[in-house]
């Protein structure tokens, strides 16, 4: 399915139209399955999104008590470190909204070392889906409502960088990555493509003139592109919400 592309005039005016699309696809998904299972993204971008969905007309809109989140991918830094996405949705949106601690599923990279981690969060999200409806028995993978996502100016989205083997997995839903190349150069815990592409929709949120060349090649030439954000083609709907900087 083709990307749709909402082109925006600042990132503020994104998030805010990404927080009533939010509004939307969960409304849909608690009437449609009684649960929305949101996997929230890290980097800067979504910072204000979570601000945005924290606060009316957003925040009584969701339903968060069938709400469920989830992580795209984590850095192996303790929750209250400032580069953990964890701690980045903490202060912004969960510390805001009446989301049960049980329906908070965390990557718990702070744990121990990345690899049992990921397999740990695995197990985590086999049980849920399997312990739930909101999977889609005919697959093996995991059927999130919506995935939001960011794009690096390499390329990459989640924790899922250019080069790098987790980009050929197709059996595990978790993987480690080292990180090494990446801002901040931590470890980390992923999402693979295979578990991304399992949701029924995908929104990338991306701001800033810095990522428009990666932006084009990925959606005006997804078949050919070497970056990783290009091989998120999901079964569902994909959105793009962009400032002008990009378009
Ligand atoms: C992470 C993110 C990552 C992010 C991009 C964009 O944990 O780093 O999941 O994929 O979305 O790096 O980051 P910015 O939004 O800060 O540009």
């Amino acid at each position: 399915m083709k990307p749709e592309i909402r082109t925006h005039s600042s990132l503020e005016d994104l998030s805010r139209a990404a927080a009533e699309c939010i509004c939307e696809i969960a409304e849909e998904a608690i009437k449609e399955r009684g649960i929305f299972t949101l996997v929230l993204s890290g980097g800067t971008t979504p910072r204000l999104l979570y601000e945005e969905l924290a606060k009316e007309p957003y925040a009584s809109r969701v339903d968060w008590q069938h709400t469920h989140l989830f992580w795209g991918d984590e850095r192996c830094v303790p929750s209250d470190n400032p580069d953990s996405n964890f701690s980045l949705a903490l202060q912004t949106l969960i510390s805001k909204v009446d989301v049960p601690p049980s329906n908070i599923h965390r990557i718990p990279a702070a744990t121990g070392s990345p690899k049992p981690v990921a397999a740990e969060y695995e197990t985590t999200l086999r049980e849920f889906f399997q312990a739930t409806a909101a999977g889609d028995p005919s697959t093996s993978f995991p059927s999130f409502d919506l995935v939001l996502l960011g794009i690096g100016g390499d390329g990459h989205t989640a924790s899922l960088f250019p080069g790098d083997a987790a980009l050929e997995e197709r059996d595990r839903w978790v993987v480690a990555v080292d990180g090494a190349n990446a801002s901040p150069p931590v470890e980390r815990i992923t999402l693979t493509l295979p578990a991304i592409n399992k949701a029924r929709y995908v929104i990338f949120l991306a701001s800033g003139s810095n990522k428009r060349e990666v932006f084009q090649q990925v959606v005006n030439n997804p078949e050919t592109s070497s970056y990783p954000a290009a091989r998120v083609k999901p079964s569902g709907r994909l959105v793009w919400f962009i400032d002008e900087g990009l378009a």
